[in-house]
């Protein structure tokens, strides 16, 4: 691969940002060996959205449901962090305020050892119950061939604690992920096609609150055109480069 180069100007502009945030989605993880969505190998180009990730779909046939999120965890148990989450892990420690703010349900990020990440659509690590949102915790239940098992407090099925199509982004959570977006002096865009709300519509209020954007993709996306710098390479790649030279650059 050819040698990343970082602009001196964007190194100036990170040695002066205070807040600062970075969006990521299903691309940091790929070279994890998790698969994205809309990729040509990715899942929703082999699965159908509305029967594995809405509401109506686990209505219809939950037990298909619960397999493909079974398959999915089987994977993120046994993927490691990689350059890319480690990277923005140390990023934490240079900036003076730095927000991780995920579309990614596997906790890679915070196996890399960041701290301050808000995990928009869940964590497909966690269970709650259909009905009533009680979380659940299925290795302490007692063994039953019933596929997907059920809640202990009200007897409704489990499910995955991640955000489907058609369901609400808990008010909290988006909320802490506007306010940061809103404060940001440079806001990455990282690994995500920019295609589902509202964690693409952050791109456009960063740069409409001024901060500057930088999109790190091997592909154009949606939101590309807001990008002040942008490198198409993979976030794993890029991600300790740029760590580099910022470290390297004495103040
Ligand atoms: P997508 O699958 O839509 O997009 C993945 C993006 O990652 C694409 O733009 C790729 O070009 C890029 N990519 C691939 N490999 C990469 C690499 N090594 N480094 C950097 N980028 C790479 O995934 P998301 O944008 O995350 O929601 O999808 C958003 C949401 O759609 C997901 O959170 C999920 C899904 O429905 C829920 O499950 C609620």
């Amino acid at each position: 691969m050819e040698k990343i180069s970082i602009p001196s100007e964007l190194i100036r502009i990170l040695k002066s940002a205070k807040n600062v945030v970075a969006l990521t989605g299903a691309g940091v993880s790929a070279e994890s060996g998790i698969p994205t969505f809309r990729d040509k190998d990715g899942l929703f180009t082999k699965d159908n959205v509305e029967d594995v990730a809405t509401p109506e779909g686990f209505k219809r046939n939950p037990k298909l449901v619960w397999e493909w999120y079974s398959m999915r965890r089987e994977k993120v148990k046994q993927a490691h962090p990689n350059p890319g989450h480690i990277a923005l892990a140390k990023f934490e420690e240079i900036f003076p305020n730095f927000t991780l703010i995920t579309q990614n349900v596997d906790g890679l990020h915070q196996k890399a050892g960041s701290r301050n990440v808000i995990e928009l659509h869940g964590n497909i690590m966690r269970n709650k119950c259909f009905a009533n949102s009680h979380p659940v915790d299925v290795e302490k239940l007692p063994p039953s061939s019933e596929i997907p098992p059920r809640c202990p407090v009200c007897g409704s099925l489990v499910r995955p604690d991640v955000v489907w199509f058609g369901e609400f982004l808990d008010p909290e959570i988006l909320s802490a992920a506007e306010v940061a977006t809103r404060n940001a002096d440079v806001f990455f865009t990282i690994g995500t096609s920019s295609e589902v709300y509202p964690a693409a519509g952050f791109i456009s209020l960063a740069k409409e609150s001024g901060a500057t954007v930088i999109e790190i993709n091997p592909n154009e996306t949606l939101k590309s055109y807001l990008a002040d710098f942008t490198f198409r390479y993979p976030s794993g790649k890029v991600l300790p480069v740029i760590l580099d030279e910022f470290t390297r650059q004495k103040d």
